[in-house]
Parts: C-alpha cells; structure tokens; sequence
C-alpha cells in the first residue's frame, strides 16, 4: 500500500481524526497537555507499558517511549483492537463512565469484549486484548503534515 499524508493543521487539543491506510483505520490524537501528564502514572495499571512487546509488530523504534510517539503530542496508532480485532471506541474524557475504571484518564475501549487502552494506546491489564494498539510507521513531513508508511 501507498503512504498516506495527513494534513494534521486542522487538529485542536483533544482532537482526533481517522484515515485509512492499507485498509485500516489510522488514529490521529492531539493529546492535550493534561492527556500527556496522565501517561506515566498509568503504568502500573498497564499490561506493557513500555512497549517492550513484540516491538517489531506494534512499536516502531521511535515510539519506544512513554507516549509511544515521535512528538509527545501526537499519538497516531492503528484502531483495532489487538484481541479479536473490533474497532475500539474513543472514550477520551477522564473521569467516571459506564464500563470503565472510576479513575478513568482517557483513551479507548473496546465495544466486543471490554478491553481499554490510554490515550497512547497502551493496552490495561487484565482485559482480552493481550498486546498495545499498533502504532504504524510514520514521519513529519512538516509540523503540520504526517506521512504514514
Ligand atoms: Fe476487542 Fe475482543 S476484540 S476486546
């Protein structure tokens, strides 16, 4: 498949929007300054937050880090779910919802079997889903232009 530019000026903190590549949809989430803070203290409600798991599958080198990105801002991951691959909904206000934990930060879940994932698309612990969200492989081509694959 081609790579997809995304034109990522239009995005506002706690924006997200989807483009398909290859067939998938491809998550595009300006995390607000709020969203990017809530990150490293989730990890020990995480299955793998380091994402030290099959890297080569889900984690390009260059999202090895806490927010799983190139720019702390920016997540950009591929929207299904790694259990049986459903699409995950955003939930991406934080605070208490039906089917989530009371501490809620934000992030996804999953409509099919009830796993949820942060806002970088990190996976909880002790849900179906064994692995993170994939991020897939992507560059800058500017501050306001996204190339991926
Ligand atoms: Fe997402 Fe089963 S497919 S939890």
């Amino acid at each position: 498949g081609a790579p997809v530019e995304v034109d990522i000026s239009d995005l506002a903190p706690g924006q997200m929007k989807t483009v398909e590549w290859r067939g998938k949809p491809v998550w595009v989430l300006r995390r607000t300054p709020e969203m990017i803070a809530e990150l490293p203290k989730l990890d020990s409600k995480l299955a793998d937050p380091k994402s030290q798991r099959n890297p080569d599958e889900f984690t390009p080198e260059y999202a090895r880090n806490e927010t799983r990105s190139i720019k702390p801002e920016y997540l950009v991951a591929i929207g299904i779910c790694t259990h049986l691959g459903c699409s995950p909904t955003t939930k991406l206000q934080a605070g208490p919802q039906p089917s989530l934990p009371d501490d809620w930060q934000g992030g996804f879940l999953c409509p099919c079997h009830g796993s949820i994932f942060d806002v970088a698309g990190r996976v909880y612990k002790n849900v179906p889903a064994p692995d993170n969200l994939p991020v897939p492989r992507h560059m800058y081509l500017s501050d306001t232009k996204l190339v991926i694959g």
